[in-house]
């Protein structure tokens, strides 16, 4: 089965398995600057939220109630979302694992912060490890320092892919993603939440070349809109 993954730009991601797509952090245009897509072009059965930043969740509210689609998020987040109407959430925390149609989520541990953009408490920011159906382990980081928990994932047997951070100042930068990679045993890297805003542009077809020459793990660089599959 193949598992497909669009870069809908910053940290915002599609993914399709076996007929259900799900939104990763949605932040869409015109609030994103690198974003193509509006909520209007997207239609998920889930939407998976890492923290509360207005980066990661400035069209939630409105993707939500559109579609009906069950938010997966920590449950700060979700008790924010109901106060907004959106009643169809699965809250989550740190170390908890729940199994979705499309396979087995886990709520890990990223380094960050997250109050919400209106300034509720937005929880604990998290990073998602993904067990699909169809057999592929994704981690997707969320907004994250290198932290030494990423070793964890690498000792329960590492990933097929890792979607990580690389844009800097708020999050890891290339230098820390390309241990985070190692640490997390990764097959295959996409960066993330980089070149949005002049603050965190970052090189990332150098960022690619360099994790390939220092560690020989594979780096795809998408453009905005692009999709990578794993089958
Ligand atoms: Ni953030
Ligand atoms: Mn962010």
């Amino acid at each position: 089965m193949t598992l497909r993954l669009t870069w809908l730009g910053h940290s915002t991601w599609a993914i399709d398995v076996d007929g259900m797509n799900m939104i990763v952090d949605p932040f869409l245009k015109p609030h994103n600057p690198s974003a193509l897509h509006t909520v209007e072009d997207l239609n998920p059965q889930f939407i998976l939220v890492t923290h509360g930043h207005g980066d990661h969740v400035a069209d939630l509210v409105a993707l939500a109630t559109q579609s009906g689609a069950q938010v997966i998020c920590n449950h700060e987040i979700s008790l924010w979302l109901e106060k907004h109407g959106v009643n169809n959430v699965h809250p989550m925390n740190h170390g908890g694992a729940y199994s979705f149609p499309f396979g087995r989520v886990k709520m890990v541990t990223a380094i960050h912060s997250s109050v919400l953009p209106d300034g509720t408490y937005g929880g604990n920011p998290a990073g998602f490890l993904i067990n699909f159906n169809d057999g592929h382990d994704v981690y997707l980081a969320g907004d994250t320092a290198l932290t030494y928990d990423m070793k964890l994932i690498g000792e329960v047997g590492g990933v097929d892919l890792a979607i990580l951070p690389i844009g800097d100042n708020y999050t890891m930068g290339p230098d820390d993603a390309i241990v985070a990679a190692q640490w997390v045993k990764a097959k295959h890297v996409l960066p993330t939440h980089y070149g949005t805003f002049p603050l965190i542009a970052v090189d990332a077809d150098h960022f690619a070349r360099r994790l390939q020459r220092a560690t020989g793990i594979d780096c795809t660089v998408l453009a905005v809109g692009d999709e990578f599959t794993l089958d």
